[in-house]
């Protein structure tokens, strides 16, 4: 397998007008978690769905980590280095524009790396659970780019203080940031399923 080439799935749009998701999944999951999710959030829109390559203890992963929240920061700058190239090549592939990434928990830290270090693959993206993925991340122009940022008030891995620097941190680079804190652990919730549909949608209307 070359550097840029990840094991993936892709279903093609069955809509014109809905802008394509990049679906990244969590610790231990894989290309076809997320493809329900993604239906769910916007029906029409080509899905682009790779597996982590990185394996711990068995699970993939999209970056090296040295601890529970504690990240290897070069390999998160490699990783989303090559995500970001696998991206590239899959729109040459499959004639897609730049997508939104929804991402869950170590699929949505890798997102947020990826905004901090190459803005231009994403169009925007939908963090779900994300914590700051780079303790010194490089000054990032992102220009006004849609980012909505769901996090768990009791997520027993991403501490709120952690989230809402996130959230600074993107807001001071430039995206449109929506944070909004959910009653819920580091799991998915009904709430986050709607928000993602609605916040979507408007993007959707905007860019049309
Ligand atoms: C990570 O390693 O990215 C975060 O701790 C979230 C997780 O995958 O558990």
């Amino acid at each position: 397998m070359t550097e840029t080439e990840f094991i993936h799935r892709f279903e093609p749009a069955a809509s014109a007008g809905s802008p394509p998701l990049l679906l990244l999944h969590g610790t231990g999951g894989d290309e076809n978690d997320l493809l329900g999710l993604g239906k769910m959030i916007s029906p029409g829109s080509a899905l682009l769905s790779p597996r982590g390559r990185v394996l711990e203890h068995g699970m993939p992963r999209f970056f090296r980590r040295l601890a529970e929240g504690v990240f290897d920061e070069d390999d998160v700058r490699r990783r989303a280095n090559e995500l970001g190239e696998f991206v590239n090549a899959a729109r040459q592939r499959y004639g897609i524009a730049a997508p939104v990434a929804v991402g869950f928990s170590n699929g949505a830290n890798i997102a947020a790396a990826l905004l901090l270090l190459k803005p231009e693959v994403l169009a925007g993206a939908i963090l779900l659970r994300a914590m700051v993925p780079l303790s010194d991340p490089p000054k990032a122009e992102l220009g006004g780019k849609p980012v909505l940022l769901l996090s768990g008030q009791a997520d027993p891995i991403v501490p709120a203080s952690n989230s809402a620097k996130l959230a600074a941190l993107l807001s001071q680079a430039g995206a449109s940031v929506t944070h909004r804190v959910l009653p819920a652990g580091h799991q998915l919730s009904q709430a986050d399923l709607t928000l993602a549909r609605d916040w979507i949608g408007n993007v959707d209307a905007k860019a049309a």
